[in-house]
């Protein structure tokens, strides 16, 4: 038994904040952002939306093309960093939106592998039977928790929504290989050092404006390169596929020379990769399904196509999906 995509669905909200935009509000520039990340604009959501709500209408487009109710669905997985609060989940409270009550609900942090690691939790369900019907999605609000006054990463990070439904198959397709990594002695690479136990919010914290993600960028950027490249070249060998035989690369979408980087070593044309941080930004894990969703809407994606899903980030996590779509 295998698990398959049988539906995709995605959703942004529809404030974009442009470079330009940026550019009144911290000192930077387009040329800047669009040359070090790819980045054009992003989307922002707005005061009343909370991460379940991108979730929500995320979730809806994949049910309606999947002409499914929200009562079919037996397991939601909700990979996020980003929970519209600690307690309850993002997922509890998406399932209570979508009025999903034949559904057990909880959210996964594995930050921008979040996807990966919560379609790889839902794959296992559905292989061992425990599920019939599982909905995954990817959902930030990251805007929340950047720092407007911080250059190095307000120009970065973004909102957004992806879901996939899953089912069992018993043909020759589906995910073929999911593999999830995580290195936690890099934790510090990429965090967010307040608002969780160890350093609750404060006024100190506030004033030193701790409760905002921090990165070290460019040592995150060298260990991206190196580790997608061999997380995806021993993915198409567990496989048993060489990347010609790749139809399309749906990598996590962080910035557009990690993507450029990866396909040059793996030989891939860019015309096989999947890119749209131009428009989105780095929305974590979000990012893999609304791709995806982009690429299958666009006609990219075809029954039979092999698809090879990758992303790498925070704790430090990373992995990869081959998938026979
Ligand atoms: O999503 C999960 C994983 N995350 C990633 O994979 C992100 C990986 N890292 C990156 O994408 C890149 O490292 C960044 C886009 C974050 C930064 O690009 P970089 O080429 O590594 O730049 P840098 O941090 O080395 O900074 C180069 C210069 C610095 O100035 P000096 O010290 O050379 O004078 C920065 O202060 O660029 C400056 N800089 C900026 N200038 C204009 C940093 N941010 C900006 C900015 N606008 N927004």
């Amino acid at each position: 038994m295998r698990a398959r995509i049988v539906a995709t669905g995605s959703y942004v909200p529809e404030k974009v904040l442009t470079n330009f935009d940026l550019e009144k509000m911290v000192d930077t520039s387009d040329e800047w952002i669009t040359e070090r990340t790819g980045i054009k604009e992003r989307r922002i959501a707005s005061p009343q939306q909370a991460t379940s709500d991108l979730a929500y209408e995320a979730s809806i487009s994949a049910l309606k093309k999947a002409e499914l109710r929200a009562e079919d669905i037996d397991l939601i997985v909700v990979a996020t960093v980003t929970p519209d609060m600690l307690v309850p989940s993002a997922a509890c409270i998406l399932q209570m939106k979508l009025g999903a009550k034949n559904a057990v609900a909880f959210d996964i942090n594995g930050a921008c592998t979040g996807f990966l690691y919560a379609l790889s939790v839902a794959e296992k369900f559905i292989r061992t039977g425990a599920s019939k019907r599982a909905l995954v999605i990817g959902a930030e609000t990251l805007s929340r928790f950047t720092d407007w006054t911080d250059r190095s990463i307000c120009v970065l990070l973004a909102d957004g929504a992806g879901a996939v439904i899953l089912e069992p198959t018993d043909k020759d397709e589906g995910i073929e290989v999911i593999d999830i990594f995580s290195d936690g002695t890099l934790w510090d690479f990429i965090h967010m050092p307040a608002g969780g136990s160890k350093m609750p919010v404060d006024e100190n914290v506030l004033r030193e404006r701790l409760n905002y993600i921090k990165m070290k960028g460019n040592e995150t950027f060298k260990v991206a390169v190196k580790t997608l490249e061999e997380v995806v070249d021993a993915t198409l060998k567990k496989g048993g596929i060489k990347s010609s035989q790749l139809s399309l690369l749906v990598p996590h979408q962080a910035n557009i020379r990690i993507i450029q980087a990866m396909a040059k070593r793996l030989d891939l044309p860019l015309d096989k990769v999947m890119i749209n941080i131009n428009k989105y930004g780095n929305t974590s894990a979000a990012s893999i399904p609304i791709a995806l969703d982009e690429a299958y809407e666009s006609g990219k994606v075809k029954r039979g196509d092999y698809i090879m899903l990758a992303a790498f980030g925070a704790g430090l996590t990373w992995g990869a999906a081959l998938i026979k779509w």
